[in-house]
């Protein structure tokens, strides 16, 4: 069968967070279960001289206030098609902002990108090529099912981070191409305004979430920010499929210096060369942070924990980028414990790759986490993941509780809730397994076991296709 994949971002052309590695590895992932995925995302400025020559499958004259190109062509074996259109994704900045912060226009350019996905999976390729299922990922392709209401298209709403909903006032109900009979609770309506995400939820046949843990905490008031009722409506038609990660990418093979399990004196190494390039000297566990900056990712709780954790031995390497508080935050800690902690303020896929390599510990004190990719990437490296006990986080690090290292399958600490107390207690714990290297080395070697690749989720992804394809939803 065949699947348009929609989003905003994709590995290796664009990304600002695990949304695009996720879309990238679809494809790949879906082959082997005879799944022909392309993916739909916008011709960004910084993407145009990669995709210039690409033939045209498409045009759009009147696209949101100008015309629309749709061009195919293939990156790292990924089926691309791009949607070139200069007066709204020719622009100095990401994907959503630009120097001025958010583009007042995002409900407009995103519903283009809907747009064009709905008329692709409605037959407009004139290459001939037609999705059997169309998947969208979160509010930048919310509309896409509601355009494509009626062409016999099934769809499937994939929900990475409800905290990004997509909203517009009701005023561009009629510029955004949508229903005025289609504005009421039930339907497009959210709190008097638009939500694209909301439309998503509404009109898809399917939704899915990154994890099971985020699909079941989604219908609670405490993580659904307002679209819980929307999604608890619908709990029949919802599933959490745990996003995998690149395991030939992400693993200590790949590592500046290699190593696996039982072989781990070449870890010790990128260690070294770690501190060495940091400038850190840790007598204790080396802890990392590879994370955006931001309120849910549970920064802020770091300069409340980490004093006790360097007394105790430990240290501490940060990169990440995002609220210049949490920056400056970040750099006060760095101040403070000159040879023990350490930041990066930045982007830096290639040092990110050293960190997991030379950690022992990877620090993920989310607030929530729909999946979450480092802890994944610290499992395979072996650096023990600490971890808040929420969304993805709870289902794939398994805790070191007396129950669980009696039974020797614990690979890290999980701890709830997200709080400074709970956060320094798991850094307590961390310390106190240091101190044992023969269980520090059996969660290690657990760790690294762990099967964190696509194939189970795949099948689940495939077996959905196969549903909604089959027409099991008409
Ligand atoms: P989110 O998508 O919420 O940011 P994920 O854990 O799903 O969280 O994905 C984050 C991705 O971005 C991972 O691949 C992570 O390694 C990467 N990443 C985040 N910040 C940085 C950074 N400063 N430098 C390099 N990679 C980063
Ligand atoms: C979002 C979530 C993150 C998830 C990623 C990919 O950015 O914050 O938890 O891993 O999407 O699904």
């Amino acid at each position: 069968g065949r699947v348009l994949s929609v989003a905003s971002e994709c590995v290796p052309l664009v990304k600002t967070g695990g949304l695009a590695d996720v879309v990238g590895a679809l494809p790949a992932a879906l082959a082997p279960f005879g799944w022909e995925m392309r993916v739909l995302i916008p011709a960004y400025r910084s993407i145009l001289p990669q995709v210039a020559g690409w033939p045209e499958v498409m045009r759009e004259a009147d696209l949101f206030g100008g015309a629309g190109i749709v061009r195919a062509g293939e990156v790292a074996g990924i089926g691309l098609l791009v949607l070139e259109a200069g007066h709204l994704f020719d622009r100095e900045g990401g994907p959503y902002s630009g120097p001025g912060g958010d583009w007042p226009d995002n409900p407009e350019r995103f519903a283009a990108l809907s747009w064009i996905a709905a008329r692709i999976a409605r037959g407009g390729l004139s290459d001939g090529w037609r999705p059997d299922v169309l998947h969208a990922h979160d509010w930048q392709a919310g509309f896409a099912p509601v355009y494509l209401a009626g062409a016999g298209v099934p769809s499937v709403m994939t929900v990475h981070n409800i905290a990004f909903q997509g909203w517009a006032g009701a005023e561009r109900l009629a510029a955004l191409r949508l229903e005025a009979a289609d504005f009421h609770p039930d339907g497009l309506e959210y709190y008097g305004g638009l939500s694209s995400l909301k439309a998503g939820l509404v009109w898809a046949d399917r939704i899915t979430t990154v994890s099971p843990s985020y699909a079941a905490e989604l219908m609670r008031p405490e993580f659904g920010m307002g679209l819980e009722g929307v999604i608890a409506a619908r709990a029949d038609r919802l599933s959490g499929i745990l996003n995998g990660v690149d395991t030939a990418l992400w693993s200590p093979e790949a590592a500046p210096v290699p190593f696996g399990p039982g072989r781990m004196r070449g870890k010790a190494a990128n260690r070294r060369a770690l501190c060495a390039e940091f400038g850190l000297e840790v007598a204790g566990p080396l802890a990392i942070v590879v994370s955006r900056l931001t309120d849910q990712k549970g920064i802020d709780l770091l300069p409340a924990v980490i004093p006790a954790f360097v007394a105790g031995g430990g240290g501490l390497a940060v990169l990440g980028s995002g609220d210049p508080a949490l920056e400056e935050a970040m750099r006060a800690l760095a101040v403070r414990f000159p040879g023990r902690v350490a930041v990066r303020i930045g982007y830096d896929e290639g040092l990110s790759h050293r960190m997991f390599a030379g950690g022992d510990a990877v620090l993920v004190p989310s607030r929530f986490e729909p999946c979450g990719l480092t802890q994944m990437y610290g499992l395979r490296h072996g650096t023990l993941p600490v971890v808040a006990a929420t969304g993805g986080l709870a289902d794939t690090v398994i805790d070191a509780n007396p129950a669980a290292m009696a039974a020797g399958v614990a690979t890290g600490i999980t701890f709830h809730p997200t709080d400074a107390l709970a956060f320094g207690q798991a850094l307590r714990r961390l310390l106190a397994l240091y101190a044992r290297p023969a269980d520090w080395a059996r969660l290690q070697r657990n760790a690294m076991r762990q099967p964190v690749g696509w194939e189970t989720s795949a099948a689940a992804y495939s077996a959905l296709y196969a549903g909604l394809a089959g027409g099991q939803e008409a």
